[in-house]
């Protein structure tokens, strides 16, 4: 049995003609860049989100960019985010000329300790970017009244948690802004690259809108200099027929995952992913952790079964941040889990025999591995 770590025709299939639908309105309409269907796009993502604002821009690296840019994040700045991440939170800091600050993570939820957060903020500090790493949010009660007390703005970096919540409250709500990549894997995906920021802030919302066009609100009258960063017309109109769905699929994901856990639970030598009180985890990544990943990754791989490793560098280590000068065991956690994470195939159209086959398999190799 084949079981790819993601598969996105199953889902293509069952919203075809919805989607083929949506396309044909695009092209009659020729609104290929911006438009009303990006328009549409964003009334809606802001009512799922329960966000006053929802501005569509290129790609999640944009709007972590120039949702910064906007609160005013530039050279001289630091923002603190987390090391184990995607590097494009990171680098939509660097990209403002601020550099990033990387506090560790806990070893339960793999987000930002928040314990850890007040002793990286400086004089020079002006943001925090909590990230929801692999579908769970981070601990926003204790983030969020830190950065009250020290006056920082906060931009959860959600790009994996569309649909998630804490206490009740959506994945980009709880902070100033909120930012989402709809790259094609994500849980709301397009067919190419997009992205959002929500947020309360009318002020905010204002710049962003500007910035993602020329710095333009009037056509030709440039107000400030901004990018091309707008989201497409056919990207908007995919999105919306898929957001529909997102609930169901957000659903299908976490009954997924609940499987896994009953039956690795029981796996000797495998860490299962945990959601914290309050959470409602929507396992874009649904991440175990073994010692000797390569050796399972590769047996796994010879059964026709497929993971992935997010992320196997921590940022503090990788050579684009080499300049910071931050060796290994500067961010013990975070280094530590980023050696032992494997990502087990997870969509919601994944069948319960392959997680099944998975398990089955994959303690069947773990086993081989401990009475050798
Ligand atoms: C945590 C995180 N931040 C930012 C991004 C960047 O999003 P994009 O690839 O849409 O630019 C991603 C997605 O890849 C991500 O997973």
């Amino acid at each position: 049995m084949k079981v790819p770590f993601l598969d996105l025709k199953a889902q293509y299939d069952s919203i075809k003609d919805e989607v083929a639908a949506a396309i044909q309105q695009v092209l009659d309409k020729t609104a290929f860049a911006g438009g009303p269907f990006v328009a549409q796009f964003e009334k809606e993502f802001a009512a799922f989100c329960k966000t006053q604002y929802c501005i569509g821009v290129g790609s999640g690296t944009d709007a972590l960019w120039l949702a910064l840019l906007a609160l005013g994040v530039g050279p001289g700045d630091e923002v603190i985010t987390v090391p184990d991440t995607f590097i494009a939170t990171a680098e939509a800091i660097s990209y403002c000329g601020a550099k990033p600050v990387f506090v560790d993570v806990e070893e339960k939820t793999y987000n930002m300790n928040p314990f850890l957060l007040e002793a990286a903020i400086t004089p020079r500090t002006k943001a925090i970017i909590p990230v929801h790493l692999f579908g769970q949010m981070a601990d926003m009660d204790p983030i969020m009244a830190i950065a009250r007390k020290h006056s920082l703005y906060v931009v959860e970096d959600a790009s994996q948690a569309h649909g998630a919540e804490h206490k009740g409250l959506i994945a980009g709500s709880i902070g100033d802004a909120g930012c989402f990549s709809f790259y094609p894997g994500k849980n709301l995906g397009a067919y190419g690259e997009a992205g959002a920021v929500v947020t309360n802030n009318a002020d905010l919302d204002e710049k962003v809108r500007m910035l993602r066009d020329h710095g333009q609100a009037k056509k030709y009258y440039h107000a400030m200099i901004g990018w091309n960063a707008r989201m497409d017309g056919l990207q908007g109109a995919i999105l919306s027929v898929k957001l529909k769905h997102l609930p169901a699929w957000n659903e299908a994901r976490r009954r997924n995952a609940k499987r896994y856990n009953e039956m690795l639970g029981k796996t000797n030598g495998v860490v299962i992913p945990r959601e914290s009180p309050h959470n409602k985890h929507v396992y874009h990544i649904y991440a175990i952790r073994v010692q000797n990943r390569d050796a399972l990754i590769s047996s796994l791989a010879g059964k026709d079964i497929h993971c992935g490793i997010h992320y196997p560098i921590p940022l503090h280590l990788q050579d684009a941040f080499r300049s910071f000068g931050l060796e290994r065991g500067s961010f013990p956690v975070g280094e530590k889990v980023a050696s032992e994470f494997v990502s087990l195939p997870m969509f919601p159209e994944l069948g319960q025999d392959q997680i099944e086959f998975v398990v089955r398999e994959l303690g069947s190799i773990l086993t081989g591995q401990f009475v050798r």
